[in-house]
């Protein structure tokens, strides 16, 4: 049980300001009585909600695909740089609950997964939990085949630190797709500086089993399917 000023405001209806006046104007029905005690407890997930007549249609969490373009820090706030939460609008996600999971470089493009859910977010992050997340790699000199082997068995970054097993694979003599299993502060950069070559492009396409969606254009978001969300975390067979 939640208390009603909370539902609403978290199902965007208002502020917390604004749905407690809603409330007390008994603007709010729930199984078509009106409530007007803010802090009535009600079960957001089987009542009926309407505010004005209006059905509410309860969230207990949102989760955000952004294509996040170069120019952006992965963080809630910073004093000097835009910010993912920069492209987000202010009415229709809870942009002051929202987090980035995991971190994009401010010149990576690509999949970021937003969401207000912690435990989920440390589901997909988390070092213990080997989410693989693929990226599309440009570089400044000759890729090598024989790299996926390399790859496979761990490279070794500038730090010392052995990688986990990457998967390689060669799209063009510069540009490759990279799956990782884990994300090391600038890991992709660090696995191909240790190769000798540079990353002039780094954009991340996938996470889990889902694809960063195509027609999602370069600062733009949507909401993520159940079905997706579910598959944020699954591992595709080809990476077992
Ligand atoms: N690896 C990097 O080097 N940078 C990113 O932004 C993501 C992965």
């Amino acid at each position: 049980m939640e208390r009603l000023d909370k539902v609403l405001a978290n199902a965007m209806v208002g502020s917390r300001k604004e749905v407690v006046k809603l409330i007390r104007a008994g603007a709010v029905h729930i199984n078509g009585t009106a409530l007007t005690d803010p802090s009535a407890k009600i079960n957001p997930h089987e009542a009926s909600i309407t505010v004005n007549g209006v059905p509410v249609f309860y969230k207990e969490h949102y989760h955000i695909m952004l294509n996040k373009p170069q120019g952006y820090i992965c963080a809630t706030e910073d004093l000097r740089e835009k910010t993912v939460l920069d492209l987000l609008p202010e009415d229709s996600v809870p942009k002051h609950k929202l987090f980035p999971a995991g971190r994009l470089d401010k010149d990576t493009e690509g999949f970021v997964f937003l969401t207000t859910d912690g435990k989920l977010a440390h589901r997909i992050t988390g070092p213990k939990n080997h989410v693989n997340k693929k990226y599309y790699v440009e570089v400044d000199k000759p890729l090598h085949a024989e790299w996926a082997a390399d790859f496979r068995n761990g490279i070794t970054i500038d730090d010392g630190y052995q990688c986990k097993s990457a998967f390689f694979e060669m799209l063009s003599e510069t540009a490759c797709h990279l799956t990782i299993f884990e994300g090391k502060f600038h890991q992709v950069k660090r696995m191909f500086e240790a190769l000798g070559c540079t990353v002039t492009f780094l954009k991340r396409v996938q996470i889990g089993s889902v694809l960063l969606d195509s027609s999602l254009q370069s600062g733009n978001f949507r909401e993520l399917s159940e079905a997706e969300i579910a598959l944020l975390e699954i591992v595709p067979e080809e990476y077992l």
